[in-house]
């Protein structure tokens, strides 16, 4: 059997999963893909999960309910656990609305691995950048039950990070949490 420790040994790093939380458009997926280039260009293994390859595959079979959502970041965090214990850094970037679902998913992946940080974009921000022109849709009630204007977005009480997405450049995002990786992992 390889174990954890063999693991760690051929990645040369301790895996954690870095849990992004946010809401739409407060840039977790931005923020996820430049956090996974930083870290493979410093020789580490690692993965990002996000909407693209999770909604679209593993999830394509829930919605946005409660319900849905919580057996969304349920699979999401269980995913995260086997690529952890398989040695990968993981990036997770999901809205995660719910603190019970992150406590979940906390309880999942494992109190010394679970990162989770915030981004604080307030929803003005999130709504005036709108990428994706879901905040406009919802606005016009084309989408039910849309975090922060028709469903809600509870904050975390104690992050190990929040990082201020709404005014800080990508860049100088990547650097809190890249220093926050370094103090607490290998990497
Ligand atoms: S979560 O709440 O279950 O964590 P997730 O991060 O997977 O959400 O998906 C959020 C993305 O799905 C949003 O960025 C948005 O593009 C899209 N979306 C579609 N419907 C909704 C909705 N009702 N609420 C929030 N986001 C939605």
């Amino acid at each position: 059997m390889v174990g954890a420790e063999g693991r760690a040994v051929f990645f040369r790093q301790d895996p954690a999963t870095i849990w992004l939380t946010g809401l739409s458009g407060s840039g977790k997926s931005s923020l996820a893909f430049a956090l996974e280039r930083r870290l493979m260009e410093l020789g580490h293994a690692c993965c990002v999960l996000d909407g693209d390859n999770v909604r679209h595959g593993l999830n394509r079979d829930l919605g946005f309910s409660p319900a849905d959502r919580k057996e969304n970041i349920r699979r999401i965090a269980e995913t995260a656990k086997l690529m952890n214990d398989a040695g990968l850094f993981v990036i997770t970037a999901f809205i995660s609305p719910y603190r019970e679902d992150r406590a979940a998913a906390r309880r999942i992946i494992g109190e010394q691995r679970f990162v989770e940080t915030y981004l604080s974009a307030a929803l003005g921000v999130c709504e005036s950048r709108d990428p994706k022109g879901v905040y406009a849709k919802a606005r016009a009630g084309q989408i039910a039950e849309f975090t922060g204007i028709s469903a809600p977005y509870e904050v975390p009480e104690a992050p190990s990070l929040a990082v201020d997405s709404g005014t800080l450049t990508l860049e100088e995002s990547v650097q809190l949490v890249m220093n926050m990786i370094s103090s607490r992992f290998r990497a």
